[in-house]
């Protein structure tokens, strides 16, 4: 079974995702990690979403929709991390879960919006694995350096001008999916500590594949 992660920006949605993808082997697709490697590859997709992303605002949907297409024809679970944002995505989605004959679990990180900024700031990411670190709730081994000796950078998105409008974008584009999934969200309390969200998460999805 497919699942769709669905939160606010700084929810844990891609540090979960990651924990997932090593322990279950379920494929993570994260979109937001997508554009980001084709920004660093200088593609046209990438150049196309550099000035959205800079900005805090979502990609347009025809543009990620085609990319997220692609990734469909692959073997494999797929766990939807950053996607579907807005209610046009979720329609392409469902339609395409159709086409496909698959079915996705919906997950909601429930976690008020006040409490995700301070993760926001305080996030350090390996740009060439993606792996997400907190200098405070989840440090690396080494301060600034990953495991495989890369030097962790914070994102540009993540300065407090830009974190405020993401959630402003997320309140506005986002938040609506809470009513288009209504009785298939299963919810998950993200305000909690990282392995405790784990063992939720893996308790609940359990329960849904049952
Ligand atoms: P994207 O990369 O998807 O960013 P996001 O959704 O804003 O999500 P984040 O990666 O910021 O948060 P997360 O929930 O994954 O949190 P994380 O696990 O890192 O999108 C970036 C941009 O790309 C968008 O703004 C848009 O422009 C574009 N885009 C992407 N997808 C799109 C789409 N579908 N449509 C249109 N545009 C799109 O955790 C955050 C921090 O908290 C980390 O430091 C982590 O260590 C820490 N942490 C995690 N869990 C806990 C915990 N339980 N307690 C304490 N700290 C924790």
């Amino acid at each position: 079974m497919d699942v769709i992660f669905l939160g606010p920006p700084g929810a844990g949605k891609g540090t979960q995702a990651q924990i997932l993808e090593e322990r279950d082997g379920i494929r993570q697709l994260s979109t937001g990690d997508m554009l980001r490697r084709n920004r660093a590859a200088g593609t046209e997709l990438g150049r196309k979403a550099q000035a959205y992303m800079d900005r805090g605002d979502l990609v347009p949907d025809d543009v990620i929709i085609a990319m997220v297409e692609d990734e469909l024809n692959k073997p494999g679970d797929v766990l939807f991390d950053g996607f579907p944002r807005t209610v046009t995505q979720a329609e392409a989605l469902d339609a395409m879960l159709r086409r496909h004959d698959r079915q996705a679990a919906v997950v909601l990180f429930a976690i008020p919006l006040e409490a995700v900024e301070e993760r926001l700031t305080g996030r350090w990411t390996n740009p060439k694995t993606g792996r997400v670190y907190h200098e405070k709730f989840h440090p690396p081994a080494r301060p600034g350096i990953d495991d495989d000796g890369t030097p962790l950078v914070q994102r540009e998105d993540d300065k407090v001008e830009t974190v405020r409008k993401r959630l402003d974008v997320y309140e506005r584009q986002t938040s609506p999916l809470i009513d288009y999934y209504g009785d298939r969200l299963i919810p998950i309390d993200a305000t909690k500590a990282l392995q405790t969200v784990t063992a939720e998460l893996a308790a609940k999805l359990k329960g849904a594949v049952a």
